[in-house]
């Protein structure tokens, strides 16, 4: 019986990822985002749902801006982005062939170090971190940093030929969704509305 415990134990351990902490798979919160090869700045809400593979986007409006804004629904479950026009109020829904790339850190990824963010010797004023990098199948990479311990996504930098870099801030994070209909599909997309 204790021999048994123990194999299984060693085989659990071996079996294992060495993933310091695992992310919370549903979370709100404001980002920040620059694509370089776009020359492309924004701030968005977002709502982020690990569980049922889909994400919604709202830019932040600029009323100095005369660039139009979105409001993006992408529903990797069903292959499907809807995307409305925040000024126009006109939306398109198109294929969402892409995969769906999770947040925090991928199983696969290497641990690169822990570091903290703020002044480490004032109290309450600096956060921990946790630094990693990762491979997708497809080639592109990924390095990204967690608060510790709990891995809520603090930055992200994803690289694929075809996007090219694009960095991500992430602040004022609340786990959980506390309205799930933030997934609906808006009235001017042929939904029910919200
Ligand atoms: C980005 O901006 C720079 C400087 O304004 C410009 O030289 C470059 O061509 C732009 N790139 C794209 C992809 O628009
Ligand atoms: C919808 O598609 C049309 C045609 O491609 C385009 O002109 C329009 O800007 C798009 N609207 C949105 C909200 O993406
Ligand atoms: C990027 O593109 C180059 C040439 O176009 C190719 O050789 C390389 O394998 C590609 N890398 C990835 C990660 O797809």
């Amino acid at each position: 019986m204790l021999a048994a415990i123990l194999l299984f134990g060693l085989a659990f351990v071996a079996a294992q990822q060495p993933r310091p902490c695992e992310s919370p798979a549903q979370w709100q919160a404001k980002l920040y985002r620059s694509d370089y090869s776009k020359n492309f700045t924004e701030f968005a809400k977002v709502t982020y749902d690990e569980t049922n593979k889909r994400v919604r986007e709202i830019e932040e409006l600029d009323f100095n801006s005369d660039r139009e804004f979105y409001d993006v629904l992408y529903l990797h479950n069903q292959g499907v982005e809807y995307r409305l026009g925040l000024k126009s109020r006109q939306c398109n829904k198109t294929a969402l062939t892409r995969p769906f790339r999770p947040f925090g850190i991928p199983p696969e990824s290497r641990y690169e170090g822990e570091f903290n963010l703020g002044p480490v010797n004032i109290p309450n004023e600096h956060v921990t971190v946790i630094s990693f990098f990762g491979k997708f199948e497809d080639g592109s990479e990924y390095v990204g940093t967690v608060s510790s311990p709990d891995c809520i996504p603090v930055s992200s930098g994803f690289y694929a030929n075809t996007t090219g870099f694009v960095h991500t801030s992430f602040y004022d994070v609340v786990p959980g969704i506390p309205d799930p209909t933030v997934f609906d599909i808006p009235s001017e997309c042929g939904g029910p509305g919200r």
